[in-house]
This record gives structure tokens, sequence and C-alpha cells, in this order.
């Protein structure tokens, strides 16, 4: 039986790091109101020149060479992102290219902050199949592009960056089950609501919130999916090591632990130095963990996120 398993991780952050206080200077809001409502101190925001590719390429340089991989042997890549450097081609062709190898199959996954738990869940079904023995994994995004800096609502919660895996096929698990979800009548709550249409965009090219509303479904969302990847898995909840919500805000993670049953100290939190970084967000918390040591060979992982469109999804696996 082939599995496909984590061979290595990866992350990369721009170097500007801008704090509640330094937006507290330029918007009518404060460090305190920030962190009260969401737990975030600080976020990272990439420079002018940076793209989605870019983090994305250093995210995949630092998983590959984690997983002593070289990037000749990767033969798929998926690109989680809402932020794509352009139109087409699509953010995993131009990433591909910076990687200097050709080849493989390489597209992107839109489904906003769900995006690397869909991604990773259709890499590990293209490695069960045989149709692929090394991918590349990545969410990456740009979020400080889609944000309107008047709106001290949205604005405050968001940051850059980037997050990768190599998976490879191998004759030991791995990943154990994923569930992928969507209800595309919740589009309104969480939206981009734009378009280009003869050279102008159309519409709004502004993240649209309705906070309260996305709050609620989050946690719900998030507590469903968490149950039945587990049950598809056969695993109970005390049978996981490690929990790595999305981290869309501290509020909605310490919910979901709570109607979860997870206890704190197995929740991997990222937010309060990150903010919330899309469709990045779990496999930068997934690599700090592996980073800092808590995540060790052999645990249990259980991935959960949910964003715009309204996507969910989770993924439980043993790293
Ligand atoms: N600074 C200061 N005041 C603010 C700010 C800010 N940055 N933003 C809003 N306010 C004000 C509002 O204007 C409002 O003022 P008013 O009462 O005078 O009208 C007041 O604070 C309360 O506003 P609410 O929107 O009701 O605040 P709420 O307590 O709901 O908190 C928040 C807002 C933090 C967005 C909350 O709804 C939330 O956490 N929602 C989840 C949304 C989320 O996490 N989105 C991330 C993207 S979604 C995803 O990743 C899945």
């Amino acid at each position: 039986m082939i599995w496909s398993r984590i061979a290595g991780t990866g992350s990369y952050l721009p170097e500007r790091l801008v704090t509640n206080a330094e937006l507290a200077r330029t918007m009518d809001t404060s460090d305190e109101w920030i962190h009260s409502r969401t737990g975030i101190r600080q976020r990272y925001i990439a420079a002018e020149s940076e793209s989605s590719s870019d983090l994305a390429l250093r995210a995949c340089q630092a998983a590959l060479l984690a997983a002593d991989t070289p990037a000749s042997e990767v033969d798929l890549i998926i690109f989680a992102t809402s932020t794509p450097d352009q139109i087409f081609p699509s953010s995993a062709c131009l990433l591909q290219a910076k990687l200097g190898i050709k080849g493989g199959a390489a597209f992107d996954i839109q489904a906003v902050c769900s995006g690397f738990v869909y991604a990773l869940s259709i890499a590990d079904k293209f490695i069960r199949s045989g149709q692929s023995r090394c991918a590349l994994v990545v969410g990456a995004e740009v979020f400080s592009r889609i944000l309107d800096w008047n709106d001290r609502a949205t604005a405050v919660l968001f940051g850059d960056g980037a997050g990768a895996v190599v998976l490879r096929a191998e004759p030991n698990p791995g990943i154990l089950g994923s569930v992928l979800r969507a209800d595309g009548s919740q589009a309104k709550i969480l939206s981009v609501p734009g378009t280009v249409c003869g050279g102008q965009v159309k519409g709004t090219a502004f993240v649209q919130m309705d906070g309260q509303g996305v709050f609620k479904f989050a946690v719900r969302v998030l507590d469903e999916v968490a149950r039945e990847t587990l049950l598809q898995c056969g695993l109970g909840v005390t049978d996981v090591d490690w929990f790595i919500p999305h981290q869309a805000n501290v509020r909605i993670l310490d919910a979901t632990a709570k109607r979860l049953g997870i206890p704190a100290e197995r929740v991997v939190v990222t937010v309060d130095r990150h903010a919330n970084t899309s469709a990045a967000s779990v496999p930068l918390a997934l690599d700090c963990a592996v980073r800092d040591g808590r995540i060790k060979r052999g645990q249990r992982v259980m991935l959960a996120a949910v964003g715009g469109g309204f996507t969910w999804g989770a993924a439980v696996l043993e790293y």
C-alpha cells in the first residue's frame, strides 16, 4: 500500500514586521482592541517587489532542504493561494520555473483559508493513486494587497507569508485521512467581490467580511469536520498529539479546541505573531511547531481550516 508522508516542512515570512502599535499610528485602532478581540500582536507585510510565488519559493526551498530532497525529484506542485501573482499562468507554474524544474503537474487551488488543507488532501490522492511520487504542497499569500487599509475592521486581521511541505510516497503512513467541505450559499460573509473586465477592476477588490457571521460559522464547521475526519481515521480526540487549526483569530481557536475537548497546550498558536495569513497559516504553524521541536516524528497531528466560499476541511496525519 502506498501512503503519502510529510518528508519536510518549510516556511517564510517577509522581512517587514508591523506591530499593532504601528497600525494605530495610521488608523483609529489600538493594540488593546486588536489583541483582546483577536489575539494578534503583529503581522509581516511583503515588500512591493515580492509576490506569492517569491514567498512560496523560500518556503519550498526550506521544505526541500528539510526533506533532503532535490527539487528535480518534485513531480507535482499544488499551490494554495487567493492572491496569485497574476491571472495566469498559475502561481504554481511560476514557482516551478523559479525552482528550475519542469515536466511535473503544477496548478493552483483557490479555497481561501482552507486552501492548504484542500491542496494537501488532493496531493495525498495523487500519491496514493501512484500518479505522483514527490509533491510540493504550498500555501502562500500577499493578503495585504487585497486589504482596504482604511477599513480597520478587516485590515488589522491579516498578514503575508508562506508555508510548504514535501509529501513523498512511502510504505508507511502518512496522511491517515482528510475531509473537504464547501457551502457556496455562504459566499457573502467573506469575499473579495471584484474581477477584471476590459482592463478595469469591476466590483470591489478588497476583503469584505461579516465578522460575527464568520466567527459563528467557523467554530461550528471546524468542530464538525475535525470530528468527521477523526471518525474516518478510526481515531478519537485523545489520539491526536497536536491540533493545528487555521490561524484566524485566537478566540476562534480557543472556542474550537474547547468544543472538541482538546487542551490548550496541544493546540499550535501562531496568530499572535503572524496574524491571519489565509492559505499560508496552517503550513506556517506546522513548520513552526516542527522546527521548535514540539511536533516529533511518529506523533499524530490534526490540521483543520475554514475560509471564504465557504470552504472547510481537516486532515489527520502521522508526522
Ligand atoms: N479597532 C478599533 N475598533 C474597531 C476595530 C479596530 N480594528 N474594528 C472594528 N472596531 C469597532 C467597530 O467599528 C465597532 O464600533 P461601534 O460599536 O462603535 O460600531 C466595534 O469595534 C465592534 O465591532 P464588531 O465588528 O461588532 O466587533 P466584534 O466584537 O464582532 O469583533 C472581529 C470583530 C474581531 C472581527 C470578530 O467579529 C471576529 O473575530 N470575527 C471573526 C472574523 C475573522 O477571524 N476573520 C478572519 C478571516 S475569516 C477566516 O479566516 C476564516
